[in-house]
Protein backbone atom coordinates (compact mmCIF):
# COMPACT_ATOMS: atom_id res chain seq x y z
CA UNK A 1 0.00 0.00 0.00
CA UNK A 2 0.93 3.54 -0.81
CA UNK A 3 1.59 6.40 1.99
CA UNK A 4 -0.60 9.32 1.02
CA UNK A 5 0.14 12.43 2.23
CA UNK A 6 -2.31 14.20 4.80
CA UNK A 7 -2.81 17.06 3.15
CA UNK A 8 -4.08 15.00 0.15
CA UNK A 9 -6.10 12.65 2.64
CA UNK A 10 -7.92 15.27 4.11
CA UNK A 11 -8.81 16.77 1.14
CA UNK A 12 -9.73 14.37 -1.60
CA UNK A 13 -10.12 11.38 0.74
CA UNK A 14 -13.16 9.08 0.33
CA UNK A 15 -14.96 7.54 3.22
CA UNK A 16 -14.60 3.65 2.87
CA UNK A 17 -11.37 3.97 1.06
CA UNK A 18 -8.79 2.05 2.66
CA UNK A 19 -5.63 4.50 3.72
CA UNK A 20 -2.10 4.25 4.63
CA UNK A 21 -0.19 7.93 6.40
CA UNK A 22 2.75 8.11 8.03
CA UNK A 23 3.56 11.13 10.50
CA UNK A 24 4.74 12.35 14.32
CA UNK A 25 2.25 12.05 16.86
CA UNK A 26 1.18 15.64 18.19
CA UNK A 27 -1.18 14.09 21.12
CA UNK A 28 -2.80 10.84 22.32
CA UNK A 29 -5.44 11.28 24.27
CA UNK A 30 -7.93 8.54 26.17
CA UNK A 31 -6.05 5.94 24.30
CA UNK A 32 -7.93 6.41 21.41
CA UNK A 33 -7.18 9.67 19.63
CA UNK A 34 -4.06 10.42 18.13
CA UNK A 35 -3.51 13.58 16.10
CA UNK A 36 -1.06 12.76 13.02
CA UNK A 37 0.96 15.94 11.68
CA UNK A 38 3.37 14.69 8.31
CA UNK A 39 4.54 18.53 7.39
CA UNK A 40 1.91 18.41 4.04
CA UNK A 41 -0.48 20.86 6.33
CA UNK A 42 -0.64 22.95 9.56
CA UNK A 43 -3.74 20.11 9.64
CA UNK A 44 -3.72 17.17 11.92
CA UNK A 45 -5.50 13.30 10.64
CA UNK A 46 -7.23 12.22 13.57
CA UNK A 47 -6.80 8.63 13.88
CA UNK A 48 -9.11 6.54 16.37
CA UNK A 49 -7.94 3.42 18.06
CA UNK A 50 -9.96 0.62 19.16
CA UNK A 51 -7.55 0.38 22.55
CA UNK A 52 -9.37 -2.66 23.69
CA UNK A 53 -8.53 -5.01 20.88
CA UNK A 54 -4.97 -3.70 20.96
CA UNK A 55 -1.68 -4.66 21.47
CA UNK A 56 -0.67 -2.73 24.71
CA UNK A 57 3.00 -2.32 24.19
CA UNK A 58 2.46 -0.89 20.99
CA UNK A 59 0.20 2.06 22.51
CA UNK A 60 2.17 2.84 25.08
CA UNK A 61 4.59 3.99 22.66
CA UNK A 62 2.11 6.17 20.66
CA UNK A 63 3.49 9.52 22.69
CA UNK A 64 4.09 12.28 21.25
CA UNK A 65 6.76 13.56 18.71
CA UNK A 66 7.11 9.32 18.17
CA UNK A 67 6.57 8.64 14.46
CA UNK A 68 4.20 6.26 13.08
CA UNK A 69 2.79 4.68 10.19
CA UNK A 70 -1.19 4.20 10.52
CA UNK A 71 -3.30 2.06 8.60
CA UNK A 72 -7.11 2.04 8.72
CA UNK A 73 -10.17 3.02 6.61
CA UNK A 74 -11.52 6.35 6.17
CA UNK A 75 -14.72 7.03 8.50
CA UNK A 76 -16.95 10.07 8.74
CA UNK A 77 -15.72 11.77 12.17
CA UNK A 78 -18.17 11.64 14.98
CA UNK A 79 -16.18 14.44 16.68
CA UNK A 80 -16.44 18.10 16.25
CA UNK A 81 -13.04 19.73 14.14
CA UNK A 82 -12.82 17.89 11.57
CA UNK A 83 -14.93 15.79 8.55
CA UNK A 84 -13.15 12.71 8.34
CA UNK A 85 -10.73 10.60 10.39
CA UNK A 86 -9.07 7.10 10.02
CA UNK A 87 -10.36 4.08 11.88
CA UNK A 88 -7.54 2.48 12.51
CA UNK A 89 -6.61 -1.29 11.55
CA UNK A 90 -2.74 -1.57 12.23
CA UNK A 91 -0.27 1.14 13.90
CA UNK A 92 3.12 0.54 13.65
CA UNK A 93 5.94 2.61 15.38
CA UNK A 94 8.73 4.55 13.04
CA UNK A 95 10.81 5.86 15.92
CA UNK A 96 10.07 5.88 19.73
CA UNK A 97 10.45 9.87 21.46
CA UNK A 98 11.30 9.15 24.96
CA UNK A 99 7.88 10.81 26.86
CA UNK A 100 9.99 12.03 29.24
CA UNK A 101 12.56 13.94 27.03
CA UNK A 102 9.65 15.23 25.30
CA UNK A 103 7.99 16.63 28.35
CA UNK A 104 11.53 18.55 28.85
CA UNK A 105 11.20 19.97 25.55
CA UNK A 106 8.48 19.62 22.93
CA UNK A 107 5.61 20.04 25.06
CA UNK A 108 7.12 23.14 27.10
CA UNK A 109 7.60 25.49 24.00
CA UNK A 110 4.00 27.33 25.25
CA UNK A 111 6.15 28.20 28.21
CA UNK A 112 9.41 29.45 27.14
CA UNK A 113 8.12 30.84 23.35
CA UNK A 114 10.05 31.41 20.27
CA UNK A 115 13.38 32.28 22.02
CA UNK A 116 13.69 28.63 23.90
CA UNK A 117 12.89 27.23 20.56
CA UNK A 118 15.61 28.72 18.63
CA UNK A 119 17.60 26.56 20.94
CA UNK A 120 15.63 23.34 19.73
CA UNK A 121 16.93 22.96 15.75
CA UNK A 122 15.10 19.92 14.98
CA UNK A 123 11.83 20.62 17.37
CA UNK A 124 11.40 23.85 16.18
CA UNK A 125 10.21 22.15 13.40
CA UNK A 126 7.13 20.42 14.67
CA UNK A 127 5.62 23.26 15.83
CA UNK A 128 2.83 24.90 14.29
CA UNK A 129 4.16 27.98 14.50
CA UNK A 130 7.41 27.12 12.45
CA UNK A 131 5.94 24.64 10.13
CA UNK A 132 3.46 27.67 9.06
CA UNK A 133 6.30 29.85 9.15
CA UNK A 134 8.46 27.81 6.19
CA UNK A 135 5.92 26.46 4.37
CA UNK A 136 5.04 30.01 4.09
CA UNK A 137 8.60 30.82 3.35
CA UNK A 138 8.90 28.25 0.20
CA UNK A 139 5.41 29.66 -1.34
CA UNK A 140 7.47 33.15 -1.20
CA UNK A 141 10.42 31.45 -2.95
CA UNK A 142 8.22 29.94 -5.30
CA UNK A 143 5.92 33.04 -6.12
CA UNK A 144 9.21 34.73 -6.59
CA UNK A 145 10.61 32.79 -9.37
CA UNK A 146 6.91 32.54 -10.90
CA UNK A 147 6.51 36.25 -10.99
CA UNK A 148 9.84 36.98 -12.76
CA UNK A 149 10.05 34.31 -14.89
CA UNK A 150 5.98 35.02 -15.81
CA UNK A 151 7.82 38.26 -16.87
CA UNK A 152 10.79 37.17 -18.84
CA UNK A 153 13.13 37.51 -16.38
CA UNK A 154 16.67 35.40 -16.14
CA UNK A 155 17.35 34.13 -12.71
CA UNK A 156 21.34 35.08 -12.98
CA UNK A 157 23.40 32.88 -10.48
CA UNK A 158 25.83 35.58 -9.19
CA UNK A 159 29.15 34.35 -6.71
CA UNK A 160 29.22 33.91 -3.06
CA UNK A 161 33.16 34.27 -3.10
CA UNK A 162 33.73 37.50 -4.45
CA UNK A 163 36.83 40.19 -4.34
CA UNK A 164 34.64 43.00 -4.55
CA UNK A 165 32.64 45.29 -1.96
CA UNK A 166 29.36 45.83 -3.76
CA UNK A 167 28.10 48.38 -1.19
CA UNK A 168 31.27 49.53 -0.25
CA UNK A 169 30.51 49.28 3.47
CA UNK A 170 33.14 47.21 4.52
CA UNK A 171 31.18 44.51 5.78
CA UNK A 172 32.57 41.76 4.92
CA UNK A 173 33.85 38.01 6.17
CA UNK A 174 37.11 37.10 4.63
CA UNK A 175 36.96 33.78 2.96
CA UNK A 176 41.11 32.29 3.15
CA UNK A 177 42.49 28.79 3.65
CA UNK A 178 45.65 30.25 4.86
CA UNK A 179 46.88 29.14 8.17
CA UNK A 180 45.30 31.26 10.67
CA UNK A 181 48.08 30.76 12.93
CA UNK A 182 51.20 31.70 11.21
CA UNK A 183 49.73 33.66 7.85
CA UNK A 184 52.42 34.32 5.25
CA UNK A 185 53.41 37.63 5.53
CA UNK A 186 55.26 40.38 3.41
CA UNK A 187 56.29 43.51 4.38
CA UNK A 188 54.26 43.22 7.79
CA UNK A 189 50.83 42.78 6.32
CA UNK A 190 49.24 38.92 5.34
CA UNK A 191 50.50 38.02 2.14
CA UNK A 192 47.51 37.44 0.32
CA UNK A 193 48.67 36.68 -3.01
CA UNK A 194 49.72 33.37 -1.77
CA UNK A 195 46.09 32.22 -0.60
CA UNK A 196 43.73 30.55 -2.34
CA UNK A 197 42.63 32.82 -4.79
CA UNK A 198 45.71 34.91 -5.26
CA UNK A 199 43.99 38.02 -3.48
CA UNK A 200 41.50 38.91 -0.81
CA UNK A 201 38.80 37.65 -0.99
CA UNK A 202 34.89 37.43 0.81
CA UNK A 203 31.60 36.10 1.18
CA UNK A 204 29.32 38.46 -0.63
CA UNK A 205 26.92 40.97 0.67
CA UNK A 206 25.13 41.65 -2.93
CA UNK A 207 25.30 40.62 -5.80
CA UNK A 208 24.33 43.40 -7.88
CA UNK A 209 27.26 44.71 -10.03
CA UNK A 210 27.66 41.42 -11.37
CA UNK A 211 23.84 41.37 -12.15
CA UNK A 212 24.49 44.65 -13.94
CA UNK A 213 26.65 42.72 -16.17
CA UNK A 214 24.09 40.35 -16.95
CA UNK A 215 21.30 42.97 -17.36
CA UNK A 216 23.37 45.07 -19.76
CA UNK A 217 23.04 41.67 -22.28
CA UNK A 218 20.53 39.43 -21.53
CA UNK A 219 18.12 42.80 -20.53
CA UNK A 220 16.31 41.67 -17.61
CA UNK A 221 17.96 39.43 -14.73
CA UNK A 222 17.43 38.59 -11.12
CA UNK A 223 19.34 36.85 -8.59
CA UNK A 224 18.00 35.16 -5.44
CA UNK A 225 20.96 33.77 -3.04
CA UNK A 226 22.21 34.18 0.01
CA UNK A 227 24.52 37.28 1.37
CA UNK A 228 26.45 37.93 4.05
CA UNK A 229 27.14 40.81 6.10
CA UNK A 230 29.17 41.43 9.39
CA UNK A 231 27.48 44.13 10.85
CA UNK A 232 27.32 44.15 14.43
CA UNK A 233 23.76 45.05 14.73
CA UNK A 234 22.00 42.72 16.93
CA UNK A 235 18.76 43.72 16.29
CA UNK A 236 15.25 41.80 15.44
CA UNK A 237 15.44 42.66 11.64
CA UNK A 238 19.35 41.76 10.88
CA UNK A 239 21.02 38.79 9.98
CA UNK A 240 24.66 38.18 9.31
CA UNK A 241 23.51 35.78 6.84
CA UNK A 242 19.88 36.96 4.49
CA UNK A 243 18.83 36.08 1.49
CA UNK A 244 18.50 38.89 -1.55
CA UNK A 245 16.63 38.99 -4.82
CA UNK A 246 17.47 41.56 -6.87
CA UNK A 247 16.06 42.16 -10.03
CA UNK A 248 18.29 44.39 -12.60
CA UNK A 249 16.99 46.09 -15.92
CA UNK A 250 18.09 47.28 -18.80
CA UNK A 251 16.79 50.87 -19.87
CA UNK A 252 14.17 51.08 -16.60
CA UNK A 253 14.49 54.63 -14.66
CA UNK A 254 13.95 55.13 -11.26
CA UNK A 255 9.90 55.27 -12.06
CA UNK A 256 10.06 51.97 -13.97
CA UNK A 257 12.05 50.74 -10.81
CA UNK A 258 9.44 52.20 -8.22
CA UNK A 259 6.80 50.46 -10.33
CA UNK A 260 8.54 47.00 -10.82
CA UNK A 261 8.98 47.04 -6.93
CA UNK A 262 5.54 48.07 -6.05
CA UNK A 263 3.88 45.34 -8.17
CA UNK A 264 6.42 42.95 -6.94
CA UNK A 265 5.58 43.01 -3.36
CA UNK A 266 1.97 43.21 -4.26
CA UNK A 267 2.29 40.11 -6.14
CA UNK A 268 3.92 38.09 -3.70
CA UNK A 269 1.28 39.52 -0.81
CA UNK A 270 -1.77 38.32 -2.90
CA UNK A 271 0.58 34.64 -3.84
CA UNK A 272 0.49 34.10 0.16
CA UNK A 273 -3.42 35.00 0.68
CA UNK A 274 -4.19 32.99 -2.79
CA UNK A 275 -1.78 29.91 -1.90
CA UNK A 276 -1.34 29.68 1.84
CA UNK A 277 -4.52 29.90 3.30
CA UNK A 278 -4.72 27.84 6.36
CA UNK A 279 -0.90 28.58 7.52
CA UNK A 280 -1.96 32.02 7.01
CA UNK A 281 -4.89 31.65 9.20
CA UNK A 282 -3.06 29.98 11.94
CA UNK A 283 -0.94 33.07 12.29
CA UNK A 284 -3.64 35.34 12.04
CA UNK A 285 -5.05 33.83 14.83
CA UNK A 286 -1.95 33.27 17.10
CA UNK A 287 -1.14 37.18 16.57
CA UNK A 288 -4.78 38.13 17.74
CA UNK A 289 -4.35 36.16 20.51
CA UNK A 290 -1.14 37.69 21.38
CA UNK A 291 -2.31 41.05 20.80
CA UNK A 292 -5.13 40.18 23.14
CA UNK A 293 -2.89 39.89 26.20
CA UNK A 294 -0.84 42.87 25.20
CA UNK A 295 -1.25 46.58 26.45
CA UNK A 296 -4.03 48.48 23.56
CA UNK A 297 -0.65 50.47 22.31
CA UNK A 298 1.42 47.80 21.79
CA UNK A 299 -1.76 46.03 19.62
CA UNK A 300 -1.18 45.77 15.34
CA UNK A 301 -3.56 48.13 14.32
CA UNK A 302 -4.77 45.96 11.33
CA UNK A 303 -4.36 42.07 11.17
CA UNK A 304 -2.52 39.99 9.31
CA UNK A 305 -4.90 38.78 6.63
CA UNK A 306 -5.91 42.65 6.37
CA UNK A 307 -2.29 43.83 6.06
CA UNK A 308 -1.59 41.96 3.43
CA UNK A 309 -4.79 42.50 1.64
CA UNK A 310 -4.26 46.37 2.14
CA UNK A 311 -0.65 46.13 0.50
CA UNK A 312 -2.00 44.30 -2.25
CA UNK A 313 -5.16 47.14 -2.69
CA UNK A 314 -3.46 50.56 -1.63
CA UNK A 315 -0.63 52.58 -4.01
CA UNK A 316 2.40 52.95 -2.06
CA UNK A 317 2.88 56.40 -1.13
CA UNK A 318 5.65 57.77 -3.46
CA UNK A 319 7.39 60.96 -1.44
CA UNK A 320 11.36 62.10 -1.90
CA UNK A 321 13.50 62.20 1.23
CA UNK A 322 13.90 66.38 1.01
CA UNK A 323 9.63 66.18 1.39
CA UNK A 324 9.97 63.33 4.29
CA UNK A 325 12.91 65.89 6.38
CA UNK A 326 9.78 68.23 5.47
CA UNK A 327 7.15 66.18 7.02
CA UNK A 328 9.30 64.83 9.69
CA UNK A 329 10.03 68.79 10.67
CA UNK A 330 6.17 69.17 10.71
CA UNK A 331 5.77 66.08 13.28
CA UNK A 332 3.99 65.74 16.88
CA UNK A 333 7.24 63.83 17.90
CA UNK A 334 9.50 66.25 16.36
CA UNK A 335 8.30 69.04 17.95
CA UNK A 336 7.66 67.76 21.05
CA UNK A 337 11.18 66.53 21.35
CA UNK A 338 9.94 62.54 20.85
CA UNK A 339 12.67 61.63 18.88
CA UNK A 340 15.43 59.81 20.09
CA UNK A 341 18.30 61.00 17.29
CA UNK A 342 17.97 64.93 15.44
CA UNK A 343 16.01 65.54 11.80
CA UNK A 344 18.93 67.51 9.40
CA UNK A 345 18.84 67.12 5.67
CA UNK A 346 21.70 64.70 5.09
CA UNK A 347 20.92 63.04 7.97
CA UNK A 348 20.66 59.11 7.50
CA UNK A 349 16.71 58.09 8.52
CA UNK A 350 16.49 56.49 11.78
CA UNK A 351 14.05 53.79 12.18
CA UNK A 352 11.95 55.70 14.62
CA UNK A 353 11.58 58.26 11.68
CA UNK A 354 10.58 55.83 8.93
CA UNK A 355 8.17 54.03 11.61
CA UNK A 356 6.77 57.57 12.04
CA UNK A 357 6.28 58.08 8.00
CA UNK A 358 4.70 54.48 7.29
CA UNK A 359 2.65 53.80 10.65
CA UNK A 360 1.69 57.21 11.67
CA UNK A 361 1.52 59.90 8.91
CA UNK A 362 0.85 58.20 5.83
CA UNK A 363 -0.22 54.75 7.46
CA UNK A 364 0.54 52.74 4.00
CA UNK A 365 3.24 51.87 2.66
CA UNK A 366 6.05 54.09 1.58
CA UNK A 367 8.39 54.35 -1.15
CA UNK A 368 10.94 57.29 -0.64
CA UNK A 369 13.34 58.72 -3.21
CA UNK A 370 16.04 60.84 -3.91
CA UNK A 371 18.40 60.95 -0.94
CA UNK A 372 21.80 62.69 -0.23
CA UNK A 373 24.07 61.09 -2.10
CA UNK A 374 26.74 61.03 0.61
CA UNK A 375 24.23 58.36 2.75
CA UNK A 376 23.78 56.18 -0.17
CA UNK A 377 26.22 53.58 -2.31
CA UNK A 378 28.81 54.51 -5.12
CA UNK A 379 26.82 53.32 -7.66
CA UNK A 380 23.60 55.40 -7.59
CA UNK A 381 22.79 57.65 -10.41
CA UNK A 382 23.82 61.43 -9.48
CA UNK A 383 20.83 63.41 -9.81
CA UNK A 384 20.45 67.07 -11.97
CA UNK A 385 20.40 69.16 -8.46
CA UNK A 386 24.34 67.50 -7.79
CA UNK A 387 23.17 66.33 -3.82
CA UNK A 388 20.68 63.54 -4.54
CA UNK A 389 20.73 60.20 -6.17
CA UNK A 390 18.34 58.17 -8.06
CA UNK A 391 17.53 56.09 -4.92
CA UNK A 392 14.59 54.63 -3.62
CA UNK A 393 13.92 52.83 -0.49
CA UNK A 394 10.63 51.09 0.51
CA UNK A 395 8.99 50.97 3.97
CA UNK A 396 6.54 48.70 5.15
CA UNK A 397 4.59 49.14 8.57
CA UNK A 398 6.39 47.24 11.83
CA UNK A 399 9.36 46.04 8.76
CA UNK A 400 11.01 49.76 7.93
CA UNK A 401 13.08 49.09 4.91
CA UNK A 402 12.12 46.11 3.10
CA UNK A 403 14.00 47.09 -0.36
CA UNK A 404 16.47 49.24 -1.45
CA UNK A 405 17.80 49.77 -5.27
CA UNK A 406 18.35 53.04 -7.70
CA UNK A 407 18.86 53.91 -11.15
CA UNK A 408 22.73 52.86 -11.95
CA UNK A 409 25.40 55.60 -12.79
CA UNK A 410 25.55 54.82 -16.39
CA UNK A 411 28.17 57.70 -17.21
CA UNK A 412 31.63 56.70 -16.95
CA UNK A 413 32.95 59.73 -16.19
CA UNK A 414 30.66 60.44 -13.27
CA UNK A 415 31.07 56.82 -11.70
CA UNK A 416 34.47 57.23 -12.10
CA UNK A 417 34.26 60.32 -9.95
CA UNK A 418 32.02 58.79 -7.46
CA UNK A 419 34.29 55.79 -7.15
CA UNK A 420 37.10 58.61 -6.13
CA UNK A 421 35.01 60.59 -3.73
CA UNK A 422 34.05 56.67 -2.05
CA UNK A 423 37.99 55.76 -1.81
CA UNK A 424 37.30 52.45 -4.17
CA UNK A 425 40.11 51.64 -6.28
CA UNK A 426 38.79 51.39 -10.24
CA UNK A 427 41.43 48.56 -10.08
CA UNK A 428 39.32 46.59 -8.20
CA UNK A 429 36.41 47.39 -10.12
CA UNK A 430 37.81 47.44 -13.95
CA UNK A 431 35.31 44.72 -14.87
CA UNK A 432 32.41 46.64 -13.56
CA UNK A 433 33.38 50.01 -15.68
CA UNK A 434 33.88 47.77 -18.66
CA UNK A 435 29.93 47.77 -18.63
CA UNK A 436 30.33 51.54 -19.17
CA UNK A 437 32.84 51.59 -22.15
CA UNK A 438 30.64 49.40 -24.23
CA UNK A 439 27.45 50.31 -24.86
CA UNK A 440 26.09 51.95 -21.36
CA UNK A 441 22.98 52.41 -21.14
CA UNK A 442 20.50 53.50 -18.35
CA UNK A 443 19.14 50.58 -16.23
CA UNK A 444 18.18 50.18 -12.77
CA UNK A 445 17.05 47.56 -9.75
CA UNK A 446 16.41 46.86 -6.51
CA UNK A 447 17.14 44.28 -3.85
CA UNK A 448 14.50 42.85 -1.75
CA UNK A 449 15.80 41.31 1.85
CA UNK A 450 13.48 38.32 1.47
CA UNK A 451 13.28 37.21 5.40
CA UNK A 452 11.74 40.71 5.91
CA UNK A 453 9.51 40.27 3.35
CA UNK A 454 8.35 36.36 5.54
CA UNK A 455 8.26 38.62 8.41
CA UNK A 456 5.76 41.02 6.95
CA UNK A 457 3.44 37.85 5.21
CA UNK A 458 3.78 35.93 8.76
CA UNK A 459 3.25 38.48 10.91
CA UNK A 460 6.33 37.23 12.73
CA UNK A 461 8.37 40.02 14.77
CA UNK A 462 11.87 38.59 14.83
CA UNK A 463 13.82 37.84 11.79
CA UNK A 464 15.12 34.79 13.78
CA UNK A 465 12.30 33.33 13.27
CA UNK A 466 11.80 33.65 9.68
CA UNK A 467 14.81 31.94 8.42
CA UNK A 468 15.35 27.84 9.30
CA UNK A 469 19.13 28.37 10.81
CA UNK A 470 19.62 31.90 11.76
CA UNK A 471 23.00 33.12 11.74
CA UNK A 472 23.69 36.46 14.60
CA UNK A 473 26.58 37.69 16.08
CA UNK A 474 27.62 35.21 18.61
CA UNK A 475 25.54 32.41 17.31
CA UNK A 476 26.17 29.63 14.30
CA UNK A 477 25.23 26.57 16.49
CA UNK A 478 23.56 24.45 14.47
O1 LIG B 1 19.67 48.22 0.99
P1 LIG B 1 20.62 47.10 0.70
O2 LIG B 1 21.92 47.08 1.41
O3 LIG B 1 20.82 47.15 -0.89
C1 LIG B 1 21.65 46.37 -1.60
O4 LIG B 1 22.34 45.46 -1.19
C2 LIG B 1 21.60 46.68 -3.08
N1 LIG B 1 22.76 46.06 -3.73
C3 LIG B 1 20.29 46.18 -3.66
C4 LIG B 1 20.15 46.47 -5.11
O5 LIG B 1 19.90 47.60 -5.48
N2 LIG B 1 20.31 45.48 -5.96
O6 LIG B 1 19.90 45.72 0.98
C5 LIG B 1 18.68 45.40 0.32
C6 LIG B 1 17.68 44.83 1.29
C7 LIG B 1 17.31 45.78 2.42
O7 LIG B 1 16.32 46.67 2.01
C8 LIG B 1 16.80 44.81 3.49
O8 LIG B 1 15.48 44.40 3.21
C9 LIG B 1 17.71 43.62 3.28
O9 LIG B 1 18.23 43.71 1.97
N3 LIG B 1 18.81 43.60 4.25
C10 LIG B 1 18.89 42.76 5.29
N4 LIG B 1 18.06 41.79 5.72
C11 LIG B 1 18.42 41.09 6.82
N5 LIG B 1 19.56 41.30 7.51
C12 LIG B 1 20.44 42.26 7.12
N6 LIG B 1 21.58 42.44 7.79
C13 LIG B 1 20.11 43.05 5.97
N7 LIG B 1 20.72 44.05 5.30
C14 LIG B 1 19.92 44.36 4.27
MG1 LIG C 1 19.46 49.86 2.19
Amino acid sequence: MKREKIADVLSNGQVGNDVLVKGWVRSFRANRFIAINDGSTIKNIQAVVDFENFDETILKRITTASAIAVKGKIVESQGAGQAIEIEVVDVEILGDANPEEVQKTVMQPRKHGLEFLREQAHLRFRTNTFGAVFRIRHAVAYAIHKFFNDQGFYYLHTPIVTGSDAEGAGEMFRVTNLDPVNPPMLDGEVDYSQDFFGKPVNLTVSGQLEAELGALALGQVYTFGPTFRAENSNTSRHLAEFWMIEPEVAFNDLKDNMDLTEDFLKYIAQYVLDNCADDLQFLHDREVKEDSQKPTAERNEMNLIDRLKFVVENEFKRLTYTEAIEVLKRSKPYKKKKFQYDVEWGIDLQSEHERYLVEKEFKCPVILTDYPAEIKAFYMRQNDDGKTVAAMDVLFPGIGEIVGGSQREERLDVLKSKMADFDIPEEELWWYLDTRKFGTVPHAGFGLGFERMIMFVTGMTNIRDVIPFPRTPQNAEF
